[in-house]
């Protein structure tokens, strides 16, 4: 039975680990934990050496002592299963479990997330473990959920144990039944790889060529990875559902090859993210436009907000980020962690943890900062955390009734972003045409969400956009493409661009005209196409009954021909030898419209249509707002609450129309105000 009331009431907390501390400062800890205003507490998701220090041995002794002080001082607790990092004899003992490399080298002892998901004795250990710890504290005073295992998929996201090479060889038993369909399937008539016995099936192993596999094996295998891991994860979820009824269920993510959605609908009652807002600023490209920073994160919890409506934070970066020797982030400035933690209470979360209540004196992560620095003094991250405690101690409670709200949402599916990772011909697309459209959106205050299209998605799913922008969807499933039929003739609009439509689910190319399924719904053929890059200067389209509005058309070409005449052309490219040829298109059918976008979006291409489309901000005649600002709108039915988000360092001005208030401070605001560097503003 899932807890539909877990995310009612907001929580603010923080990632604690008494077993890294003396004993003696552990009653202080939770003292001050809750004179920040902090309410709960995650422990014990690395404690398996703890628990369990020799094989059949358990003791809860050091965890009991810590949770009756939580619990003294009025805290709830999370408990982690530890399964993330199996102990020493436990790998000395059974090394099947062990991850092992595509090139057969065994990963060991001494990080963490060192196991694979198929290993027979791995599972039986760590149902013995979490049902163990399941038992001790089902009926524990403080303890209301459990986060399963930590981050699947982090640090690791493939795996070749020998565990792994039986599991899949069963997995594609199951799924094709037979070699003849597996062969029709992976196309093995090409290069003659047709297996011819069951034995001789492995997942992708070493080739002559580095890293070059059969493209149709190696999205199965992406599948097989997400499956295993869902697998393993209800291991564990079906002991606590029978151990702790009463207790909620989460994971913590979000990483690859997982579909994440079906294995939060399947064992968990939501989803929880871990929000490093920093890693969007250090990873970022110096050659991108208009770069969005530590903005840019705001797209990443639209998708979380895809698995689950309201979620958790169950890591929210609190200080400078880093492990000994890779990830050396700057610290976040004054304001900045107050800053994102709003961004994440704004896009869904109705409880955010912060990592970590103290930096760790040792081991990998001795520059991971927390609130507190080693010294235990007060700092000023302390002080900030104690600022947002005292905050949503007020405001808390109106938020967790809300929920975002968007007309639009960029569309994505695990089966293209798979297939993707391999096949160069579309998959950098896609992450790059989203980008331009979250920034075309959000630079105009225009709330985006993200929708994952699925087989289980319905006609209301999309229905409760007007706009639906999918940018790449190279697999198409005829019947996802009369779903998005179905929706366009209730009057929607559908938004797609170049490499739509021209491979089914095995990734086999459709013999037929591209956009191949989509080719029904938006009227137009591909004449011919070609990628734009190296020895190919960029190119351009320019846009119908506007003098001079020319774009770039990035990356790919599609040069389109319309084939009904409810198609419009709307604009058409300007360079090369089909300039004049049609680039955009848009086609008619019942009251909506489906475009073709025949290249890789910018911002600019994507400004044209929004601006075509006449599309808006939700805030547009209340509230004028700069482009640093974000805005963010959580409503209910008594009314909106707009969450304006300063990402510059420096204030700007903002003007109210009429009145409104700020739900943080109380304050009544109208006209032109000033909204200090990284600020703040939750207006109602
Ligand atoms: C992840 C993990 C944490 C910690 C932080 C910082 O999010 O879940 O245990 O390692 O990263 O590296």
């Amino acid at each position: 039975m899932k807890h539909k009331d877990a995310l009612d009431e907001f929580r603010l907390g923080v990632c604690y680990y008494p077993e890294h501390w003396p004993e003696e400062l552990w009653d202080d800890d939770f003292r001050r934990m809750k004179e920040l205003g902090f309410s709960v507490v995650r422990v014990a998701e690395f404690a398996w050496s703890i628990f369990e220090p020799v094989e059949g041995e358990f003791q809860f002794g050091l965890f009991d002592r810590a949770l009756a002080l939580a619990d003294k001082h009025g805290l709830k607790v999370i408990i982690g299963t530890p399964t993330a990092t199996p102990p020493a004899w436990l790998t000395h003992k059974y090394p099947e479990v062990l991850n092992v490399t595509q090139e057969g080298v065994m990963l060991r002892h001494g990080l963490r997330r060192h196991y694979n998901y198929n290993s027979k004795k791995y599972h039986e250990l760590s149902a013995i473990i979490t049902r163990k710890l399941a038992e001790h504290f089902k009926d524990h005073p403080a303890v209301i959920g459990w986060q399963i295992d930590n981050e699947f998929n982090c640090e690791i996201g493939e795996f070749y144990s020998q565990a792994d090479h039986d599991a899949f060889r069963e997995w594609c038993r199951n799924k094709y039944g037979t070699l003849d369909k597996l062969n029709e399937a992976w196309g093995t008539v090409f290069w003659s790889q047709t297996y011819s016995d069951w034995e001789q099936v492995f997942l992708p192993r070493p080739t002559p060529a580095h890293k070059q596999f059969n493209p149709h094996l190696v999205l199965d295998e992406k599948r097989f990875i997400s499956d295993s891991t869902i697998a393993y994860a209800k291991i564990q979820a079906d002991i606590l559902r029978e151990v702790v009824p009463h207790h909620w269920l989460t994971t913590n993510g979000l990483f690859g090859h997982l579909d994440s959605h079906r294995l939060t609908d399947d064992l968990l009652d939501f989803f929880s993210y871990d929000s490093y807002p920093q890693f969007s600023t250090i990873h970022y490209d110096p050659n991108e436009e208009n770069r969005l920073a530590d903005r840019g994160s705001s797209q990443t919890l639209s998708a979380i907000r895809s698995i689950s409506p309201s979620f958790c934070i169950m890591e929210q970066q609190s200080g400078p980020g880093g492990w000994v020797n890779r990830m050396d982030m700057p610290s976040p400035k004054p304001g900045q962690m107050r800053l994102w933690t709003y961004q994440s209470i704004a896009h869904g979360a109705n409880m955010v943890l912060y990592f970590r209540w103290r930096t760790a004196t040792v081991g990998t992560e001795i520059y991971w900062h927390g609130i507190n620095d080693y010294h235990n003094r007060p700092n000023r991250r302390v002080r900030e955390a104690g600022q947002i405690g005292a905050e949503l101690a007020q405001a808390g409670g109106w938020i967790t009734s809300t929920r975002y709200a968007a007309d639009i949402a960029l569309l994505r599916d695990y089966d293209n972003e798979w297939d993707g990772e391999y096949d160069v011909w579309h998959g950098p697309f896609s992450w790059q045409s989203g980008k331009a459209w979250f920034k075309a959106l959000t630079r105009r205050h225009i709330p985006s969400d993200t929708l994952f299209m699925r087989p289980e998605t319905t006609l209301s799913d999309l229905e409760r956009y007007k706009v639906l922008v999918y940018p790449h969807p190279a697999i198409m499933r005829d019947e996802t493409a009369s779903l998005l039929e179905q929706y366009v003739r209730g009057g929607g609009i559908v938004i797609f661009g170049c490499r739509t439509g021209y491979k089914d689910e095995r990734g086999h190319c459709y013999m037929r005209p591209f956009p191949g399924a989509a080719a029904e719904l938006t009227g137009i053929s591909v004449e011919e196409f070609t990628m734009v890059k190296g020895s190919r200067p960029a190119t351009s389209m320019k846009w119908e009954g506007e003098e001079d509005a020319v774009t770039r058309a990035d990356s790919f070409n599609d040069v389109l021909l319309p084939e009904r005449d409810t198609v419009e052309v709307v604009a058409r490219y300007a360079s090369d030898y089909y300039a004049g040829k049609p680039a955009v298109t848009r086609n008619k059918v019942g009251s909506g419209e489906a475009w073709y976008f025949g290249a890789v979006f910018n911002e600019a291409s994507a400004g044209q249509i929004i601006k075509r489309l006449g599309l808006e901000s939700p805030a547009a005649g209340l509230l004028e707002l700069p482009e640093q600002v974000e805005l963010a709108v959580r409503r209910d039915d008594e009314g909106s609450l707009y969450f304006l988000l300063n990402f510059s360092e420096e204030p700007v001005v903002i003007t109210v129309e009429g009145e409104k208030s700020d739900l943080l401070t109380g304050a009544k605001l109208s006209g032109a105000i000033s909204l200090e560097g990284f600020g703040v503003l939750v207006l109602s």
